[in-house]
């Protein structure tokens, strides 16, 4: 008896959990929707920084609220499997003028200073920008987005980004981890890269972001999202606004991201003249453990386990190569 009461205890709990992911996954589709639909570009942009930028009441410091594992993106944990290999593979030797945009908390700008090369860097949130600045050896660090970099660089702005001119030209850029998903329109990446190939006209852009290569799961989340997005369609036709970014979606550890498709890399990469190569040494790349761990993890919910592994099999990795002739892009800086 006691026996068949624990079994149907047990059945319950499964159905709740059941239920509560259903809920979950429904009102983050529906969050999703709705924003990707009501905000423009620039504010979905804004949400983001802000949501790295946040501090959450607890034990939890600025920007690790963001860490999908323990120290993820702490500096300690340096590059990530088969990062290296890809850095090693397609950056000039050292000694070399490297910079890192999006650089978060300085992971990637770390472990360049190691391998003995002069790293500047720049990120949007200023807390990390202060870990950054903490790095022994480092250069220049500046608070900037890649909106406020490419106005530096193609529209001769005054901007947080303009003292990176100075170091210019760069033997190579590297868009930090995933960071060239918070760049929400087509217009604003070719920007964004012809204003990296203005400071870098001969090295090679590193880049890596999401693509689509599923229709986003369950279908808890495909009712939540489509309803989102009828609310947001019209609070967007309120505002006056043209067309929203074509996939960006909510995240919870992320923020909001815009997934990328594989031609649209491809067009963006021929737009600024440049072939582009697909990392193809499959996910060992993009499988994001560190090499070596700076310190035991204390603690990693298998929850968050399984949604970085999901996530990291839709990483991608490119190289968008320098020309034989880097001429034809102005900076204006
Ligand atoms: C996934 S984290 C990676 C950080 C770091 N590159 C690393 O791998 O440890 C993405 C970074 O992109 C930055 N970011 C967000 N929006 C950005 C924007 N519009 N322009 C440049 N960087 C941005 C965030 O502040 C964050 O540091």
């Amino acid at each position: 008896m006691l026996v068949e009461i624990a079994v149907g205890v047990v059945r319950l709990q499964a159905l709740t959990y059941r239920a509560l992911g259903a809920l979950r996954g429904g009102l983050n589709g529906a969050a999703s929707g709705l924003l990707a639909e009501a905000l423009t570009a620039d504010e979905l942009g804004d949400v983001t920084a802000r949501f790295y930028d946040t501090r959450l009441p607890g034990r939890r410091r600025a920007g690790q609220v963001v860490d999908p594992g323990p120290g993820r993106y702490s500096p300690a944990f340096r590059l990530f499997a088969g990062e290296s290999e890809w850095f090693e593979a397609y950056l000039p030797a050292p000694p070399a003028r490297i910079l890192v945009g999006g650089a978060g908390r300085g992971r990637e700008v770390a472990a360049l200073l190691e391998m003995g090369y002069d790293v500047d860097a720049f990120d949007p949130v200023h807390s990390f920008c202060a870990d950054c600045q903490m790095l022994a050896g480092v250069g220049i660090v500046v608070c900037a987005d890649y909106g406020s970099f490419a106005r530096a660089l193609l529209d001769g702005d005054k901007t947080s980004a303009s003292p990176l001119t100075a170091s210019a030209p760069y033997a190579a850029v590297i868009l930090g981890w995933t960071s060239f998903d918070f760049v929400f329109s087509s217009f604003d990446r070719e920007r964004l890269l012809r204003a990296v190939h203005a400071i870098a006209p001969r090295g090679p852009i590193l880049a890596s972001f999401h693509v689509r290569e599923q229709p986003p799961g369950g279908r808890a989340v495909a009712f939540g999202h489509a309803a989102g997005q009828r609310v947001g369609r019209a609070v967007r036709h309120l505002r006056g606004l043209s067309d929203p970014p074509p996939d960006a979606e909510l995240h919870c550890h992320l923020g909001v991201i815009q997934w990328s498709t594989r031609q649209e890399i491809q067009a963006v990469g021929a737009i600024v003249g440049r072939e582009v190569v697909w990392e193809s040494r499959d996910h060992g790349l993009c499988a994001t453990q560190p090499a070596v761990p700076a310190a035991a993890p204390s603690e990693s919910p298998s929850a968050v386990g399984s949604w970085t592994t999901e996530m990291d099999r839709s990483t991608h990795c490119v190289v968008f190569l320098a020309p034989a002739d880097p001429g034809g892009l102005s900076c204006g800086a």
